[in-house]
């Protein structure tokens, strides 16, 4: 008996630490590159109201305020609208256009974001790699949960890059591939569980793990871009990526 209460503690503290350790990496698997359909577009937009989703879009929002954003913000790979919606409530005074390369997507956003009565918001169809927007005509890029989607994310650099004004800078929120082991295997729950079937039938929030990119990629993809001042901050599960272009 005495034996057994010993080995509870053991076991248990076993386990913590195998989740508390960080996923050997493994190669990316690229995951498919726009959230389309009526279908997926609307799961989504179901499972991205959660407060699990309401508290990241909240850590963005807490993340990009260190930078005063000012004038027009683009949110690349926008989905539903619901980060814009939580940056429009703190900055009133923001300029905000979402872009996504689903139709659904941009009209569910728009939809939201007039139900939420949100004025200085709009939607439009687009492609991180082709961004409709002229050169130098924006303040600020953000983007969340997409990066790991682009199928040309050096080519999504660079037009984000083309579409800043001189000082303009980016803040791009994604998952990291070497996320530690507890945060992969709640994904893994979550899928299997937890999320509506056509989030589920494209693998769907684990996918997402498997697909992101690990600190030195990251790296990597920001020294091969024209930004010259740029920095990365790892959390447990997720990256914060920033960079300004050149005055
Ligand atoms: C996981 S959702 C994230 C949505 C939203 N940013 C959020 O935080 O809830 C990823 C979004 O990126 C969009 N997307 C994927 N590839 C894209 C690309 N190359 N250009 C623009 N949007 C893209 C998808 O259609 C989808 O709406």
């Amino acid at each position: 008996m005495k034996r057994k209460l010993l080995s509870l503690p053991v076991l248990i503290g076993a386990i913590l630490g195998y989740l508390g350790i960080p996923r050997l990496r493994g190669a990316r698997q690229t995951s498919r590159e726009a959230i389309k359909g009526q279908d997926l577009a609307q799961a989504y937009d179901q499972v991205s109201r959660l407060p699990q989703f309401q508290a990241i879009h909240r850590m963005i929002v807490r993340e990009l305020d260190q930078y005063s954003p000012e004038g027009t913000l683009v949110d690349v790979g926008s989905g539903p609208g619901h980060l814009l919606t939580e940056i429009a409530q703190v900055h009133p005074f923001l300029k905000l256009v979402g872009v996504d390369v689903s139709a659904e997507m941009v009209e569910a956003a728009t939809a939201n974001a007039r139900q939420a009565g949100l004025r200085q918001v709009r939607f439009r169809q687009g492609q991180a790699q082709s961004l409709p927007f002229p050169d130098s005509s924006v303040d600020f890029v953000v983007s969340s949960l997409s990066l790991h989607h682009w199928s040309e994310p050096d080519k999504a650099l660079l037009e984000i890059h083309r579409i800043l004004k001189p000082g303009g800078q980016m803040l791009i929120f994604d998952a990291r591939r070497d996320t530690r082991r507890a945060f992969y295997w709640a994904t893994v729950f979550a899928r299997q569980f937890l999320v509506p079937g056509a989030i589920k039938e494209i693998n769907e929030p684990a996918g997402s793990i498997l697909a992101s990119y690990t600190p030195q990629e990251v790296s990597d993809m920001l020294e091969a871009s024209p930004f010259h001042l740029r920095s990365i901050r790892s959390g447990p599960a997720w990256l914060f990526i920033w960079a300004r272009k050149a005055w």
